[in-house]
């Protein structure tokens, strides 16, 4: 989302005449479009403010702008070492702000829908395509529902017309986003008619969506999976925990068997899904026994991938208000033990693709060694002495690790 977001703020720029600059020595201005789902991401910009400083040294007309998912407390400290801390809805009042900072007036609310800005698309084969934004559903770890405020779903005319136009310019892969984008609702279009109408539109190109929240991931969801064949086999459904009090106190409103009965039902109508998930290892009050039911749950479920993260209390959200008593070294312990048990599951599941045909969307390449990721969104090293980059390629797998596939080129 914040990819997607930085190529909208691109495009406002690029209609200010900026031109994009790969030495930041050479920047007028520098605008950052910044995320506070993790400390880790915030503490980087307060690095980035001495380097900036630097860089003012040698260039006092640097400007420098922050955007993006911003907390209200972080904002007013870096208020003091920005030119401009705007907020990612109003980013098109930023001709205003760097015609005339002081003469800067605020948007009329029917100016504020940032989405329908035409984004610079930084690919030219995959496309991040925003659906809605913000969250109404205030887990208590996230400040997501905070810094994005309430959900809005974008008029599913605006993301048809958007992504017809892409598929005229040959993109491969359209990314469907936003924080739960099974609660994407414009009149009487919700989510699964949403992925109907977009399998329907004529083109050879793959449907790829993320966010999915699991309370709100239904059998409707299921069917247009099943039914679309454009719409990728690979879903992340993010459990967060394996264990139904940590569910309880994260507020996730699902319990373990509900997620569970989900994931059946999936692979039942959907049998060569690849299925990944989000973690958090010690969220206050984790106790082993809690832990282990995580364990259990990688165990049974065998994911193909799993973005594990360590609980970071995050200011202002109810679950910074109990005690961060997991200790460091055990939620590193607790990250390795469900890192193990992906790697044998996934590896497992690999193997099995060893001598199989697969189709690959090729996004890398460093001499002829080429890379990409194919329809389950697994990683695919393949060699080629033709450029493929951004090519839809047929690949035969040949060796399997946990979280990359070596092949050879079918055509
Ligand atoms: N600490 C650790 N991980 C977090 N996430 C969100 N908030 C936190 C936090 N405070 C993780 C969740 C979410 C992913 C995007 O980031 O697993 O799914
Ligand atoms: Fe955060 Fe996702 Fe929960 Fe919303 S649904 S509060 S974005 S973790």
């Amino acid at each position: 989302m914040n990819i997607s977001d930085a190529e909208r703020v691109a495009s406002v720029l690029e209609k200010l005449k900026y031109k994009e600059t790969s030495n930041i020595n050479e920047a007028d201005l520098i605008l950052i479009t910044m995320c506070s789902v993790r400390q880790s991401a915030v503490d980087r910009i307060y690095g980035l403010i001495e380097k900036f400083k630097k860089l003012r040294l040698s260039n006092p007309k640097l400007k420098t702008i922050l955007t993006g998912c911003i907390l209200k407390k972080d904002r007013k400290k870096f208020a003091k070492n920005f030119y401009y801390v705007i907020d990612i809805k109003d980013i098109k009042n930023l001709s205003r702000l760097l015609g005339n900072r002081e003469s800067s007036t605020k948007l009329r609310p029917e100016e504020l829908n940032y989405l329908d800005i035409a984004p610079k698309y930084s690919s030219k084969f995959s496309a991040n395509v925003p659906i809605m934004t913000g969250c109404n559903n205030f887990c208590a770890y996230c400040v997501v529902p905070y810094v994005r405020e309430r959900e809005i779903s974008r008029p599913a005319k605006e993301i048809i017309s958007e992504i017809k136009n892409l598929v005229k310019n040959k993109y491969k892969e359209i990314w469907l986003l936003g924080q739960n984008v099974n609660s994407y609702k414009d009149g009487k279009t919700n989510f699964p008619g949403l992925l109907k109408i977009i399998n329907n539109i004529p083109g050879n190109f793959w449907i790829r969506f993320t966010s999915s929240h699991p309370k709100d991931f239904n059998d409707e969801v299921i069917n247009a999976m099943a039914f679309g064949r454009k719409i990728t086999p690979y879903l992340n459904l993010p459990i967060q925990s394996g264990d139904d009090n940590v569910l309880k106190s994260m507020n996730r409103y699902y319990t373990v068997k509900e997620y569970k009965n989900k994931i059946e039902k999936l692979r039942n109508k959907v049998p060569n899904i690849a299925l990944s998930t989000d973690i958090i290892v010690g969220f206050p009050g984790e106790t082993k026994r809690q832990f282990n039911n995580t364990a259990k749950l990688f165990r049974d479920i065998k994911y193909d991938m799993a973005y594990i993260n360590k609980y970071s209390p995050r200011a202002g959200t109810p679950a910074a208000k109990l005690k961060d008593n997991v200790s460091t070294v055990e939620k590193k312990k607790r990250e390795k033990i469900l890192t193990e048990i992906l790697k044998q599951t996934a590896l497992e599941k690999n193997r099995k693709l060893i001598g199989k045909e697969t189709a690959v969307l090729i996004n890398e390449n460093r001499g002829d060694n080429y890379f990409g990721k194919n329809e389950h969104y697994k990683t695919i090293k393949i060699k080629s002495d033709k450029n493929i980059l951004g090519k839809l390629v047929t690949v035969k797998i040949t060796e399997a690790k946990p979280f990359t596939l070596q092949g050879e080129l079918i055509k």
